[in-house]
């Protein structure tokens, strides 16, 4: 019996011992993802504030002459790529705005000086395009474009009060849109897809481009220091690039209501050309976008300083 005994004593000790050592594999395997993931984020945050430290952000306020002189279809004769940058143009105001109470609810959480300083430039650069556009969407209204009742719209959305808990959510969408910017701002300026554009909105454009470019990590760092969860950066990312096509749409289509374009197969053609065919722009956007995904990303990881070096000069 003794042996018997013992032998049945000895398997179900070896199936808990496997057990046990599954157990603890597993836990291994958990931990070390878990530490990966966090050690990763943080690690690369702190990167990116050694490189921020030594960044340059330049608040600029360029006379643009925007007035009703300037010509309808401004984008080299084309209307479809005209409207479609006149219905990103009509949410940058209050896009900006959102982008601005979404940081500096942060501002005083953050003891980092190099931060704190590059938030108020954030901040300044922001402003400015908030109101440049401002100006260049009422030119548009003077021209028959009228945009009042989408701009009610917008506003009370983007300004509708958010619970505190909330705040983190609100800035990681701020983060995903800088990101959706800097790719676009990027595109453009290495492209010079502006240069077909009338000379005033081609230099709103790259100056906005150039800026947005140059303040690209901010969000993305306040984020990092008050949170560093990829989970939370995920979300604002999935949340912005659902709604954001919703966003551009309805721009779009009331501008070309206005001018009576809708069913303009050419208005379509041309815009398809410039997104898919000929041009590529949002296939070359979304190919951008990617690198947002890993979570060791950091919008420095791109060198833009050669980009900004160059264009610098220009929109001054
Ligand atoms: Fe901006
Ligand atoms: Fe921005």
């Amino acid at each position: 019996m003794l042996p018997r005994l013992s032998k049945r004593k000895t398997t179900g000790d070896a199936v808990g011992e496997q057990m046990d050592e599954a157990h603890a594999r597993a836990a291994r395997a958990l931990e070390k993802w878990a530490s990966a993931t966090i050690v990763r984020v943080t690690s690369a945050a702190i990167d990116g504030r050694e490189t921020f430290a030594e960044r340059s952000i330049t608040v600029r306020v360029p006379d643009l002459p925007l007035d009703s002189a300037l010509p309808v279809d401004w984008y080299g004769g084309r209307p479809g790529v005209t409207c479609f940058l006149n219905a990103l143009g009509a949410l940058f105001p209050e896009g900006e705005r959102f982008f601005v109470r979404s940081v500096s609810a942060y501002r005083n959480d953050i003891d980092d000086p190099a931060l704190r300083r590059d938030i108020a430039k954030f901040i300044g650069q922001e402003v400015q395009h908030g109101g440049m556009h401002d100006r260049y969407n009422a030119v548009l209204c003077a021209q028959g474009i009228a945009l009042d009742g989408f701009f009610r719209v917008l506003r009370l959305i983007c300004r509708s009060p958010a619970p505190r808990f909330l705040r983190p959510l609100m800035l990681s969408i701020t983060v995903a849109v800088e990101h959706f910017t800097s790719v676009s701002a990027r595109l453009a300026l290495q492209l010079e897809s502006l240069a077909p554009a009338h000379p005033a909105l081609r230099q709103l454009f790259e100056w906005h481009a150039l800026e947005e470019l140059e303040h690209k990590a901010v969000a993305f760092d306040v984020l990092q220091y008050v949170s560093g969860s990829y989970i939370v950066r995920m979300a604002g990312f999935l949340l912005c690039a659902i709604h954001a096509w919703l966003f551009l749409a309805v721009p779009l289509l009331w501008i070309l209501a206005r001018r009576r374009l809708v069913f303009s197969t050419r208005i379509w053609w041309d815009l398809a050309c410039w997104a898919f065919l000929r041009e590529r722009m949002l296939l070359r956007f979304v190919k951008g976008v990617l690198p947002y995904f890993h979570p060791r990303f950091h919008p420095d990881q791109h060198d833009d300083r050669a980009l900004i070096a160059r264009f610098a000069p220009r929109v001054a």
